[in-house]
């Protein structure tokens, strides 16, 4: 199957290119494809990895009907054939139809365990964020409690890590509060489904959005975009094998890219490492074997 790297359908407006979904507006509800372009560091890389739009929009499906009974989220249905669009086969297991909703602007970022930013952060301070954490930890070490550190959604550039009286002041201490609580509620009860699985979801990352009185659970959860999942295996062994986007962060940082100028190519070899974890991740959590 050929990769997608984009997605247009003619009759339906086009909302907006994220930098991997391309989303589009059915009058109260959103059309979200996800395709197979990759981000990182804020850049779109140059290079696409096959079956990752299939893998983020399957995992987040599975995951939206598990963890529905935690809060109320977007997912109205993956069956888009209820759309009547003639030619569309690019579309199909990469696509769900959602509640459309406005996007609270924070990132509700959750972390069991030490890693990326955390881990650069205490070795620098001792502490993630405010957070003071205990000397002599090393990357991959569970945190003493599971912490809630949520930064802004910048529309373009770095997100930036608020504390949580910014959270507060930025939409008002009730949403705060139930925006940490459920963050924490979804990260134990995914965490705890996969530890009998063998893997360790290290952190993740949410983003609610408000529809008509409440506020809903949006976007992607639980996916290799949005978490850093390690075989527990690998982390008892104290090399946490990264079976996420990490792993492409990581050979990024080796290649002296800047970071500020458009990033390099992949190479063949990483690309197919990349699409093979993103596969072996969504057997492991949905126990299907698709590919
Ligand atoms: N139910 C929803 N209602 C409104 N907006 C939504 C909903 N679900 C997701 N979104 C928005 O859709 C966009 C998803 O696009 P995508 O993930 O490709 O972009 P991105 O967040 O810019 O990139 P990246 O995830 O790589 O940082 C996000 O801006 C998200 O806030
Ligand atoms: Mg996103």
């Amino acid at each position: 199957m050929n990769p997608v790297k984009e997605v247009n359908i003619p009759s339906l407006p086009l909302l907006k290119r994220g930098k991997v979904r391309d989303i589009f507006s059915l009058n109260e509800n959103l059309l979200i494809v996800s395709t197979d372009r990759i981000s990182a560091f804020d850049w779109i890389l140059p290079d696409l990895i096959p079956y990752k739009g299939i893998v983020l929009n399957k995992i987040a499906v599975f995951w939206f009907d598990k963890l529905k009974r935690v809060i109320e989220n977007h997912f109205i249905t993956d069956d888009i054939s209820v759309l009547n669009l003639e030619g569309y086969e690019a579309l199909l297991d990469r696509s769900m139809i959602v509640k459309k909703s406005n996007p609270i602007p924070v990132e509700c970022i959750v972390r069991g365990y030490l890693a990326g930013s955390g881990w650069r952060d205490y070795q620098k301070t001792g502490k993630i964020i405010d957070y003071k954490l205990p000397d002599g930890l090393s990357e991959g070490s569970k945190l003493p409690e599971v912490l809630f550190t949520p930064t802004t959604k910048a529309e373009s550039g770095h997100d930036e890590n608020i504390d949580f009286h910014k959270v507060e002041n930025l939409i008002g201490k009730e949403n705060a509060r139930f925006l940490k609580e459920k963050s924490i509620e979804l990260y134990k009860t995914a965490h705890n489904f996969l530890a009998d699985k063998g893997i360790i979801i290290a952190d993740t990352k949410f983003e609610f959005g408000k529809y008509q009185d409440r506020i809903i659970l949006i976007d992607e959860i639980f996916t290799p975009d949005s978490s850093r999942f390690w075989t527990a295996d690998s982390v008892a062994a104290g090399a946490p094998m990264d079976m996420d986007k990490e792993f492409v962060r990581k050979y990024l940082l080796t290649t002296g890219w800047d970071r500020n100028s458009p990033p390099p190519s992949l190479p063949l070899d990483i690309i197919k490492n990349t699409s093979e974890r993103y596969k072996k991740i969504y057997e492991i959590i949905t126990g299907k074997k698709d590919f």
